[in-house]
């Protein structure tokens, strides 16, 4: 049995950049196998345990795509509902039960905080699917892999980070990897939803200075890459907070005339009011292939993490 090249995968700050580079060189060898192109039992009796407190369609969905077209099994929850956690079941209960029947966990979360708790409880490898506004690993992996896989490159590239910076999980991870890859990265958001404190600090001890604009037409005008993201409801405690915010920025065609050409447009899904559907028939359009990416990205990821020969 191959060794396992890493043993869990909680947050993007416990990999160096020449790690992530394998995961993504792994990714690609997965495209044929995650389209059904190739087959591989590589993962035949090996079995992933989900564990979803948290609503997920790409995440959960790609992760079970993921280890079945690696001829693995699945088991697990979309939802607490319905499981011992409604009878008051604590998470490290869960993980110390699920871990007995699993090879490996996939964990969502509302609490920041809750993947790396259930790592330090599994004696197997957890896999971080989003822990409240923390972090999203994985989903970090598939954007840099889109990127590269878009653009051929990360280094050098003007990335404009849009949206809820606060509470979006996502951004906090990709801004971390985009800065140990060398982007020029550029944020935008509400006065409070800007990037939190630690993020910027991250990301600036990787050698980058992210500049910030109040102006989007001013900022895609020289970008390569506009990373929308939805205002993140579920975080708000005060709903008019987010009924005053939830209409801050809205990419159309006609914010789309100030861009290059080549400018891609990319968002984790799902979003609500922040691209208009008009957009989708463009060439800027690239979040629906990035999603398709989660595949053969959790491919790569499940097949390091559990040591499989591919
Ligand atoms: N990008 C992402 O995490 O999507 P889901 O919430 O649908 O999993």
């Amino acid at each position: 049995m191959p060794t396992p090249q890493f043993s869990d995968f909680v947050s993007i700050r416990d990999f160096s950049k020449d790690q992530i580079i394998s995961i993504l060189r792994r990714a690609a060898q997965m495209v044929p196998y995650a389209s059904g192109e190739k087959r591989t039992d590589a993962m035949r009796g090996r079995i992933l345990g989900t564990l979803f407190y948290e609503p997920s369609t790409r995440t959960r969905l790609s992760f079970e795509s993921a280890m079945l077209r690696l001829g693995g099994s699945v088991t697990g929850f979309s939802t607490p509902a319905g499981t011992s956690v409604e009878k008051g079941e604590t998470l490290s209960d869960t993980v110390r039960m699920t871990e007995a029947y699993t090879d490996a966990l996939v964990i969502r979360h509302p609490l920041e905080g809750a993947a790396r708790l259930a790592a330090d409880i599994s004696s197997k490898p957890v896999i971080n699917a989003g822990d409240g506004a923390g972090q999203h690993p994985t989903q970090t992996i598939l954007d840099l892999f889109t990127i590269q896989e878009a653009k051929g490159r990360i280094e050098g590239l003007n990335i404009v980070l849009v949206g809820d910076l606060r509470f979006g999980r996502t951004v906090h991870s990709l801004a971390e990897a985009l800065s140990l890859f060398g982007a020029n990265i550029t944020l935008i958001a509400p006065p409070s939803l800007q990037m939190p404190r630690d993020v910027i600090a991250q990301i600036e001890s990787n050698g980058v200075k992210p500049k910030t604009s109040a102006s989007l037409e001013e900022a895609v005008a020289d970008a390569d890459i506009l990373y929308v993201t939805r205002i993140q409801k579920e975080r708000f405690a005060d709903a008019a907070e987010y009924a005053k915010l939830s209409g801050s920025y809205r990419i159309d065609t006609k914010l789309l005339a100030h861009a290059r050409s080549t400018l891609s447009v990319m968002h984790p899904l799902p979003r609500v009011n922040e691209i208009a559907p008009e957009v989708d028939r463009t060439e800027h359009s690239l979040y629906f292939k990035q999603a398709a990416n989660g595949v053969p990205v959790r491919m790569a990821i499940l097949s390091m993490i559990l040591g499989a020969e591919i």
